[in-house]
């Protein structure tokens, strides 16, 4: 079989609210992405990754879907889709959508009628379970969003499950029949045309069948931040189940039969940070999913040493064969231009765009932008306002276009939903394409650097001994050898890299650069370089 084209891709991620809004009323919507995409292809970024735009009440802002085979009228229609999906194909791009298999919202007519009597036929097709014989709840789980994972349902005195917010249900996988019927939801995507899943929290969908309770919590967090009263538990039961194994395997076969050209591809979100767990959800047989959400740099500081660490050990972790994928935000993650810094913006970019395998750009992420401060009022996540602090709002403000009042991203005289970045004359696509010197620029040259260079996209990957504060690999292929090298500290750092030939810059942070003699190759503070090694 030839290559598979999303182990050459690049993907980028589009959260449809936030990206442009056609018809003013300061949300964005598919027509508005559809008169983006001269950006995306000028970037030159492969696929797309759309997170959800179906019909919902948007209690989780798309999240909580009520029907799973159609678009949400605030993002226009299925023929905005189709005209969606048929323009990024004539670009050569390709089409990701977002399946959320764990939970519908609970205005879906599935819960609905599952929710209208204790012997509706539908009942099954979620997780309801009978008070405890005191009336609390069937058990301790906890809803990642805070509070009890069960809610009481009056009418049938029944709790019913959810992993998220009571307005999200979780569907029981358990049952033939929401097995059946979300993989026919697949099914008609693909006859869509769509290319591939991002499948949202997939290790949520089978959790234990006995309704263990959770035990306590030895320390740590259970996330990769803090989560409060969610960290105080183990989550052993309530997600994570080894069935959903079978599940998945399952999934890849429909998949691979829909149609074995098109190479449809499923990439799961999986907040595993046990990486020989993670590496399970490639499945023994590679059966399973196409790639895990590898999270492993937004779990660590931005330290040189915790990088090279994290991604040595998800290295280690793959199995034989398994490709990997790199990610430095989403629309849940603080920007990583907060993370690590303004400084190190490029730095980063440039790990994410040379280390191996496949990487994912967050909207907003090629132009550097920060999390944008909430004006009190103006919240939206359900999660931070429930939760302090963990407000996704900062990394959803939509895209500055222009520096014009909105940005361009929708009429000067409306709200957006959320407010735009400060600064638009710096930070607005159009300003960054006028500078060469951006990183919007940065960013579009390092694309086309992977596109054009074998070793990066499928080269071997070989870490090197450097000094504190700076992390360097090889990646190697047919006799070509490429060189990273990045310092993550504000002060210049000398690599003695003197067993390497010599080599050629092909792209610095800090603009043009003379070839290089690796006896004494300084970076300068914040610098990141990638170059081609000569009679390597
Ligand atoms: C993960 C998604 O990325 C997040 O935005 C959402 O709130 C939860 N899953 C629940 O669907």
């Amino acid at each position: 079989m030839r290559r598979e084209w999303w182990k050459n891709a690049v993907i980028y991620q589009v959260y449809p609210r936030s990206y442009g809004d056609s018809d003013g009323d300061g949300i964005g919507d598919l027509q508005g992405i559809r008169q983006r995409l001269d950006h995306l292809q000028w970037l030159g970024v492969d696929a797309v990754w759309l997170s959800p735009f179906y019909p919902s009440p948007m209690k989780d802002f798309g999240y909580d879907i009520s029907d799973y085979r159609n678009v949400h009228p605030l993002f226009g229609s299925l023929q905005d889709f189709d005209d969606l999906i048929a323009d990024l194909h004539a670009r050569d791009m390709r089409l990701l959508i977002d399946y959320v298999p764990n939970h519908s919202s609970d205005q879906h007519p599935w819960f609905l009628e599952s929710r209208s009597g204790r012997d509706h036929p539908r009942r099954e097709w979620y997780v309801w379970r009978d008070p405890k014989p005191d009336g609390s709840l069937p058990n301790n789980w906890l809803s990642v969003f805070g509070g009890p994972a069960w809610t009481l349902d009056e009418h049938t005195g029944q709790f019913y499950l959810h992993s998220f917010l009571p307005e999200q249900p979780d569907l029981n996988w358990r049952h033939p029949e929401v097995k059946a019927a979300m993989f026919d939801v697949v099914r008609f995507w693909l006859s869509r045309g769509v290319d591939g899943l991002r499948i949202d929290t997939a290790h949520y969908i089978l959790k234990d069948p006995d309704l263990r309770d959770n035990p306590p919590a030895t320390g740590g967090v259970a996330f990769h931040r803090p989560m409060g009263e969610y960290d105080r538990q183990l989550h052993l039961y309530d997600k994570g189940h080894p069935d959903a194994h079978a599940v998945y395997r399952e999934l890849r076969g429909v998949l691979d039969a829909f149609d074995p050209v098109r190479q449809a591809v499923s990439i799961g979100e999986i907040h595993v940070f046990d990486w020989h767990e993670w590496a399970t959800y490639y499945g023994e047989a590679l059966d399973e999913l196409h790639m895990p959400f590898n999270f492993g740099l937004l779990t660590v500081p931005w330290d040189a040493l915790a990088i090279r660490q994290v991604v040595n050990a998800v290295e280690a972790a793959l199995p034989s064969g398994a490709w990997p994928n790199q990610v430095l935000g989403n629309h849940d993650e603080s920007r990583v231009a907060s993370r690590a810094g303004p400084l190190q913006t490029r730095v980063a970019m440039l790990l994410l765009l040379t280390l191996r395998g496949t990487p994912t750009l967050y909207q907003g992420d090629e132009l550097g932008l920060e999390d944008v401060p909430i004006p009190a009022g103006r919240e939206q996540d359900p999660w931070g306002l429930q939760v302090p602090g963990m407000s996704r709002d900062p990394v959803r403000a939509p895209i500055p276009w222009q520096d014009v009042p909105n940005g361009g991203f929708c009429p000067p005289n409306v709200e957006s939903w959320l407010p735009l970045p400060a600064d638009l004359a710096h930070l607005s696509v159009e300003a960054q394409r006028r500078n060469e010197g951006s990183m919007l620029h940065f960013t579009r040259r390092l694309l086309a650097l992977r596109r054009l260079t074998p070793a990066l996209r499928e080269g071997t990957y070989r870490p090197l001994d450097t000094p504190e504060g700076t992390f360097a690999y090889l990646r190697e292929f047919e006799g070509e050898s490429v060189l990273t090298a990045l310092n993550f500290t504000g002060q210049q750092r000398q690599l003695a890299l003197g067993n390497l030939p010599t080599g050629t810059v092909l792209l610095s942070t800090h603009g043009e650069r003379e070839a290089v003699d690796l006896t004494k190759f300084t970076l300068r503070p914040d610098e990141g370089c990638v170059l081609v090694l000569r009679g390597g």
